[in-house]
């Protein structure tokens, strides 16, 4: 991997540290905070806060994510062999895109109700189970990230 590539790689993973560092984080330190002292309002007003930085973490991985793919050889004529699909390679990259498209689309039906739902209702464990579920996956896709970089 050359310097460019070195380049990419560490952007990519700092993103993905600001992106998941900022869910546990809000997970581990902002909702027992919150629980603690209803009254704050502190977690309407850290998921606002965290919003504009966890999209930009966000589109970060989405433009370095394939450009490190280019960079690995990996460009449009081998991502229309459906051998390549079929690689172990191909199939962890086949997931972690899966799951990206899952956490960028539950994220956004996430942050368009969150906040618009009286406590306690349906859409409120909606929510709250969206959440867990952005976490989770988010998690898959860090250990799908080092499957890919260490040619699993
Ligand atoms: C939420 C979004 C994402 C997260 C959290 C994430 C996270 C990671 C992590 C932790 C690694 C391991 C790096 C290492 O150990 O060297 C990695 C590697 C990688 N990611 Fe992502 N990633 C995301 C999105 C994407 C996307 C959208 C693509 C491409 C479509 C992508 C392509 C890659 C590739 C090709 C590698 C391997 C790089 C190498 O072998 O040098 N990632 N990712």
């Amino acid at each position: 991997m050359n310097g460019f590539g070195f380049l990419l790689l560490t952007v990519h993973l700092l993103a993905a540290m600001v992106w998941v560092g900022g869910l546990v984080f809000f997970v581990l330190v902002g909702v027992p905070l919150a629980r603690k002292n209803p009254q704050w309002q502190l977690a309407p007003a850290l998921g606002r806060a965290f919003r504009p930085v966890g999209w930009a973490a966000l589109i970060v991985l989405l433009i370095t994510g394939p450009l490190l793919l280019a960079h690995l050889g990996v460009g449009w004529p081998v991502l229309r062999e459906a051998a390549f699909w079929r690689s172990p390679f191909g199939m962890t990259l086949l997931a972690k895109i899966l799951l990206v498209a899952f956490v960028i689309g539950l994220t956004i039906w996430h942050d368009r109700v969150s906040g618009r739902y009286p406590e306690k209702g349906a859409l409120y464990a909606a929510v709250r189970f969206a959440g867990r579920a952005i976490g989770v996956a988010s998690v898959l896709i860090v250990v799908a990230g080092l499957a890919l970089a260490r040619g699993y």
